[in-house]
């Protein structure tokens, strides 16, 4: 393990030995999640971690959450850090490493995503199926940590294919409509133009969002099994005729809040079913 990587989990160690099988990030405005938790173990503040990114953005609180979902063992991200906010993309991933370090096999990635499909409106849900990271800094830049992965890691099957099934079919039995797409993470904080996005669409970008491909790749080279699920809170620059606003993101995030419980709920008991 790292020395930073170690320090935090010694301090957190000082604190719990709860074992998460999955963990959970919360994205722009989804914090209600951490309501769903049935049996809440213990919530550490990012801020008391020794050397632990804590999010600057409104609407991103800054806490761990750790306790059960049904009887998963979980450790829940309230807030994450984005490398907009002027982290090192190293320290983006922190907590990715934190968390499999504490034994998560698992990890479900929400975030607030710009619809470029003409399909997506406001509150569509889209399950992740590959990503584009073009635009941004690779996390594993730098010394490898063998112990964590291999210098050259595979990207194939970034989002897990097997825990994708399982959520498509969750989502259709609790009739959740769930779309299936590429997110293409870009570095913000200021949103796209609209040549911009058009770019992206060319390049087979379904969604643009400012957050996750730089934890899903830690992740992957971590050996996690990886699941992202979107909220289109808006449709990106130029595809709609409206400005897009922070407030707006946020808002649909709210709207779309009991829906998008409901899917996140379902999707964390696939690991009931896993095969490995
Ligand atoms: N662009 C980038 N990030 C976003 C958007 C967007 O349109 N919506 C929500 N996050």
């Amino acid at each position: 393990m790292n020395k930073i990587v170690k320090e935090c989990v010694d301090y957190i160690r000082s604190i719990t030995d709860f074992t998460p099988r999955a963990a959970l990030i919360l994205g722009s405005g989804l914090g209600a999640f951490t309501q769903e938790i049935d049996h809440v173990v213990c919530t550490i503040p990012y801020k008391n971690i020794p050397g632990f990114p804590v999010s600057t953005v409104s609407g991103h609180n800054g806490r761990f959450i750790m306790g059960y979902i049904d009887d998963i063992p979980v450790v829940c991200m309230d807030g994450r850090v984005h490398y907009y906010e002027g982290y090192t993309p190293q320290e983006v991933v922190l907590p990715i490493r934190v968390m499999r370090a504490l034994g998560a096999e698992f990890l479900f990635i929400t975030n607030a995503a710009g619809g470029i499909h003409s399909d997506y409106v406001p509150g569509t849900l889209v399950l992740v199926r590959d990503h584009i990271s073009l635009f941004v800094p690779n996390p594993l830049q730098g010394p490898n940590d063998q112990r964590i992965g291999t210098r050259f890691p595979d990207m194939t099957d970034v989002y897990d294919p097997h825990l994708r099934s399982l959520i498509q079919r969750a989502a259709e039995y609790e009739d959740i409509p769930l779309e299936t797409g590429v997110y293409c993470q870009l570095s913000g904080p200021s949103y796209e133009s609209p040549a911009e996005i058009q770019v992206l669409k060319v390049i087979g970008a379904d969604m643009v969002g400012m957050s996750t491909v730089m934890e899903a790749i830690a992740a992957k080279h971590a050996g996690m099994k990886i699941s992202c699920i979107s909220l289109i809170t808006n449709m990106a620059a130029g595809i709609s005729a409206t400005p897009l606003s922070h407030e707006e993101v946020k808002v649909a995030g709210l709207q779309a809040e009991p829906v998008f419980k409901r899917l996140l709920r379902a999707a964390i008991q696939t690991v009931k079913e896993y095969k490995w």
